[in-house]
């Protein structure tokens, strides 16, 4: 099969010809139809997922298609069904830019479900990480309508499903947004807006709201930004990193509650979202999409700027 992979830590991903793995107990062989590029793509492929790994090492997370084989003992998945989710477990390196993956029945760090009747698979390969953490992260935060949160990085793959969750929730939203991408943010709920390549953004959320605001969601990977934005928070507000990058300092804080949010229960996160979806009260919106042989080059350019949504790989 065709497939992007590392043969070490460290390589640059490569698009590969490898052999098809047949699933043992407990797994399923899915073959895939679509894919979606996730930051963490690269940060397997440098080793920094403190998980066992096999190589050739197949990268991708998120992915979409049709079970192909099952492994004895599965139970819930049947060769016919059209699944998708977050395919991580261990040993990394069976993921999702390939023509087949191998997963888990309950991936020990990922989840799997059915896809619903109607999706396209393209969506439902887009949701799973991003979606699943932006919906985590809210509920983490779980402010009230009428609230007000920044949200740094609301253009990118996590932020836009943040931006409409929170709006839905009758949140204020304060989105970063180019000035290309003004528009398109607030369309999807973003009260405001804040261009993050035109100063500090802190220091123009000030401006704006000089009595703060109830909550930040950083999804960027600066520790100064994000210790800035935090100071906007109100006392008894929250401010989240899922880049993990809040400081011991700030973890400490009392003011305040600050969170490097990991996601729990993702199984019940990716029905969440895949259900607001599958309802029509969130859009996925997507980029671009590439074919396969295309992701080497995406995953070179991942941090070029402009994120609106996700990309997604045609396979
Ligand atoms: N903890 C978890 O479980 C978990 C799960 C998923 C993701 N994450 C993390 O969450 C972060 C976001 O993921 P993603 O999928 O949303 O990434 P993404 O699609 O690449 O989006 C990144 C966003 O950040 C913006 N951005 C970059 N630098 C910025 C800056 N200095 N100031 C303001 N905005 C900036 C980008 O806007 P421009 O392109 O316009 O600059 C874009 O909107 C990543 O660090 C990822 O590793 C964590």
């Amino acid at each position: 099969m065709r497939a992007v992979a590392v043969r070490k830590i460290g390589d640059r991903p490569e698009l590969m010809e490898l052999p098809v793995a047949h699933p043992g107990p407990g797994e399923i062989l899915v073959k895939l139809t679509s894919a979606s590029v996730n930051p963490i793509d690269l940060g397997i492929a440098a080793g920094l997922l403190p998980m066992p790994q096999v190589f050739p090492l197949v990268l991708g997370v998120d992915g979409a298609g049709r079970v192909v084989e099952v492994g004895e003992g599965v139970s819930g998945f049947s060769v016919g069904d059209v699944v998708h989710g977050q395919f991580l477990r261990a040993p990394l390196g069976h993921g999702t830019f390939a023509e087949y993956a191998l997963v888990t029945q309950a991936p020990d760090n990922g989840a799997l479900r059915l896809v619903p009747d109607g999706m396209p698979d393209e969506i439902a390969a887009a949701l799973p990480t991003a979606g699943m953490t932006a919906l985590g992260a809210l509920d983490a935060i779980g402010l009230r309508a009428g609230q007000s949160m920044l949200i740094v990085g609301a253009t990118g793959g996590v932020g836009v499903f943040a931006v409409q969750l929170a709006a839905a929730r009758g949140v204020e939203v304060i989105a970063t947004a180019r000035p290309e991408a003004d528009g398109w943010i607030r369309g999807r709920g973003a009260a405001h807006t804040v261009d993050h390549t035109a100063g500090e953004v802190a220091e123009q959320v000030r401006k704006t709201h000089p009595g703060g605001v109830d909550a930040v969601l950083d999804m960027t990977r600066d520790p100064d930004g994000f210790a800035k934005n935090a100071g906007l928070v109100r006392d008894g507000g929250v401010a989240v990193s899922p880049a993990l990058i809040a400081t011991p300092q700030l973890l400490a804080s009392e003011r305040i509650s600050v969170i490097n949010f990991m996601m729990r229960d993702k199984p019940n996160l990716l029905a969440g979202i895949t259900a607001e979806a599958a309802a029509g009260r969130i859009t996925v919106p997507i980029q671009r999409t590439v074919a396969l042989d295309e992701v080497p080059a995406v995953l070179a350019h991942s941090s070029a700027g402009g994120a609106r949504g996700k990309t997604t790989v045609r396979i």
